[in-house]
């Protein structure tokens, strides 16, 4: 079913687990995470980019995920959220679809600008009941880029983040730690100011650029509070990659469901196998 970002989370965090907020672009990134999800026993976060949302349409992805979730994976908790909005009329309108959940993406903003439009995010979220994710980074790279090394991954300042919690207080909060959007071979988790912003902030942490990221980091990294993983370089990876190949290997195919059914297999697959890494298969009890 489809329900608020905070049920998820809270469960999630009592329990020692992390969810998957998965990035979804199309019909079929979205069937694939509802199966994964109603296969695993898993709790998710199904969310958009300002990109995403151009190109499937906002009310479309509301009514398809909401139908697609009622169908398939009805008694599965599965929120939605907006994923790096870069400006309030995308938050505002998000949440006006009903998002139990929007990120106020401030970060390439000077601080004090970063506060003062999370704060009008945190105004208009009030009035919906819903939660705001702020962060502090940037994150750098690019959804989709795989392969070679970024020339520097640039690290989130501790005393800006703490900055930036007080003066917003802020219901989930991303940071620049260590991990870029993209597959890249510098990423890493650093664990020390990881656990330093924990500490000092108390807020459920949202690590971005999960694609790429060393499993046992990963692990290592919900142990000292992370609680949701953003993915999405690896779903849009395993939907080309799949595609091309189903292309290539069946030229003379009309029917389009004969070339796209292999693409939802594989998203379903990706996602199932970050549920298993960070923890949320089977959470879900009947
Ligand atoms: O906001 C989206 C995520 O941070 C995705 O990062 O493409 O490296 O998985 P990723
Ligand atoms: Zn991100």
């Amino acid at each position: 079913m489809v329900c608020h970002i905070k049920t998820i989370v809270k469960k999630a965090i009592s329990n020692g687990y992390a969810i998957g907020a998965f990035n979804v672009h199309n019909l079929e990134a979205i069937l694939g995470v509802v199966r994964a999800a109603q296969r695993a026993k898993s709790p998710a976060i199904i969310q958009v980019s300002e990109g995403a949302i151009k190109y499937i349409g906002l009310n479309n992805f509301v009514n398809i995920t909401t139908d697609a979730v009622k169908n398939i994976a009805p008694r599965i908790p599965i929120a939605f959220n907006l994923d790096h909005g870069k400006n309030f009329e995308v938050v505002s309108d998000c949440l006006e679809a009903g998002f139990s959940s929007v990120h106020m993406d401030g970060s390439f903003l000077p601080l004090n600008e970063n506060i003062k439009v999370t704060n009008e995010a945190m105004k208009e979220a009030k009035k919906y009941g819903a939660w705001v994710q702020g962060e502090v980074g940037p994150i750098m790279g690019g959804h989709g880029k795989i392969g070679g090394k970024l020339k520097s991954v640039p690290i989130a300042d501790l005393n800006e983040v703490v900055e930036f919690v007080k003066k917003t207080n802020v219901d989930t909060l991303a940071a620049a730690v260590g991990t870029a959007h993209g597959v890249f071979c510098n990423e890493t988790i650093l664990m020390q100011l990881l656990r330093d912003i924990k500490q000092k902030t108390k807020k459920p942490f949202v690590l971005h650029g999960g694609s790429g990221v060393d499993i046992f980091k990963i692990k290592k990294s919900i142990k000292e509070g992370v609680n949701i993983i953003n993915i999405g370089t690896d779903i849009k990876v395993a939907f080309s990659e799949t595609l091309k190949k189903t292309c290539k290997e069946n030229k003379h195919e009309t029917d389009p469901r004969n070339l796209l059914r292999p693409t939802i297999e594989a998203v379903e697959k990706v996602v199932l196998q970050s549920m298993k890494i960070f923890g949320s298969v089977n959470q879900v009890k009947f």
